[in-house]
């Protein structure tokens, strides 16, 4: 099926993160009709990514600006790609509590098959492909024209970078990050904050809290 908005934008939503991906995201948002309102990042003196639109520093500004928006309905979008998807994980939590609502942002020009699941929170860019029975879990990135095939199942927090394939029932355990153009063969498992290198091709499972590199790959860096 071609995307459409299925997961129902709110009208003004904020961007947590004020980088690279919140550049990605906003143009996504805009399709849709709805509109950034304000970016935070915890980085002090961080350029902002947008002249339109205000940065704010730190999770305090957050609650300072909340208390002056009258409007109720206000989503949020954390815009922090991988190794940090523990963090999205935090921020969602905190922000949901706040009343805030967690949105799902699928760019129009990615490919979701009918039968695929996807998380709260996630993030699927252009030109990503999510074939069927897939499940996408909580706060996930599939970037630009990555790949994720039949049976695949992320947990929270993961990353597929742009360019990289995840053949069919590949396993991604939480904040796990494959980074670009990566290919990870099937029924592979990675494990829990595991790194697969730009580039790399996985052919055995990837243990907990580990970097791997090369093609194949077989070289572990220190973390
Ligand atoms: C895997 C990665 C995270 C490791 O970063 P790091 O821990 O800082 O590693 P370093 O740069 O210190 O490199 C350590 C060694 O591993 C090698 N190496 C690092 N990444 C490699 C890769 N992808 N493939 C092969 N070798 C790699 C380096 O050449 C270096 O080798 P040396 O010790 O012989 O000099 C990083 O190299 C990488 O691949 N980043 C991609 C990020 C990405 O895809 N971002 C997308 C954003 S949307």
């Amino acid at each position: 099926m071609k995307t459409s908005n299925r997961f129902n934008l709110p009208k003004e939503i904020i961007l947590y993160g004020g980088t690279g991906q919140a550049k990605v995201v906003r143009p996504i948002i805009e399709y849709y009709g709805s509109k950034v309102v304000a970016v935070f990042d915890d980085t002090v003196g961080l350029s902002p990514p947008f002249d339109d639109i205000v940065l704010y520093t730190g999770f305090d500004s957050l609650l300072a600006w909340r208390k002056n928006r009258k409007e109720k309905e206000i989503g949020f979008c954390i815009t922090i790609g991988n190794p940090h998807g523990d963090v999205r994980m935090k921020l969602h939590n905190r922000l949901e509590k706040l009343g805030l609502i967690p949105t799902t942002v699928v760019h129009p020009n990615a490919y979701l098959a009918d039968n695929c699941e996807i998380g709260i929170g996630s993030q699927i860019m252009a030109g990503a492909i999510i074939m069927p029975e897939a499940k996408i879990g909580k706060q996930c990135i599939i970037n630009t024209n990555a790949s994720v095939d039949h049976e695949c199942v992320l947990e929270y927090g993961c990353e597929v970078a742009p360019g990289a394939t995840l053949c069919g029932e590949v396993h991604m355990k939480f904040n796990s990050w494959v980074c670009a153009g990566a290919t990870v063969l099937p029924k592979i498992t990675l494990g829990e904050n595991s790194i697969v290198g730009a580039g790399s091709l996985v052919r055995e499972d990837v243990p907990d809290n580990t970097t791997i590199v090369g093609v194949p790959a077989i070289r572990f860096l220190k973390r």
